[in-house]
């Protein structure tokens, strides 16, 4: 009993200290996947959201949820997410054709962007096939190439702040 008590009397301790010193939790910040936006859609392009973005969004999303879909045994869910990002990738490329789309960062390179684009829809579609075949090595693979493959676009073609 004495001992519960003072074991109680210590965890209060901590749980006030922690109150009074610990760091402030980090100010929020605007998330790619907040929920005050508009959602992302495959076929229409939420308001005040460009092509590149939405499309942004629903990879994120998928690869997101890709990740859960290993962990959980259910890779035949993994097809879907990224059908999703295939159908707004057309908007992409209508926008980009159409000249409505300009990227933030170095928009003068635009073929440029287009052939790293192309290059990594062809992870995706490697992501695609292993997914299919049920195959987890070669999805968890396949993830690692998809996702080192965002920061270098990123970098050379969005601005972040
Ligand atoms: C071929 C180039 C390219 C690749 C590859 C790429 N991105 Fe992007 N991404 C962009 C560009 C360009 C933007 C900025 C779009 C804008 O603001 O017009 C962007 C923006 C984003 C955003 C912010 C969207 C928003 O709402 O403003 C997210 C999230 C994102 N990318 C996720 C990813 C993830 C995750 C990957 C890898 C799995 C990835 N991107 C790979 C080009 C790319």
């Amino acid at each position: 009993m004495k001992s519960a008590a003072l074991h109680f009397a210590v965890l209060a301790s901590l749980v006030t200290g922690c109150k009074r010193d610990c760091p402030p939790a980090p100010a929020p910040t605007e998330s790619a996947t907040s929920a005050a936006r508009p959602a992302a859609s495959p076929d229409k392009l939420p308001p005040g959201v460009n092509a590149v973005q939405n499309e942004m969004r629903l990879l994120h999303e998928a690869m997101r949820d890709t990740v859960s879909a290993i962990a959980l045994d259910k890779l035949s869910t993994i097809p879907e997410l990224l059908h999703g990002v295939h159908r707004a990738r057309a908007l992409t490329e209508h926008a980009v054709e159409s000249g409505t789309y300009e990227l933030p960062k170095n928009a003068n390179q635009l073929e440029a962007f287009k052939a790293l684009d192309e290059s990594f829809h062809e992870e995706l579609e490697k992501l695609l096939a292993a997914a299919t075949a049920n195959d987890p090595a070669a999805t968890a693979t396949a993830v690692g190439a998809v996702m080192g493959r965002c920061a270098g676009c990123h970098a050379q073609f969005r601005v972040t702040n």
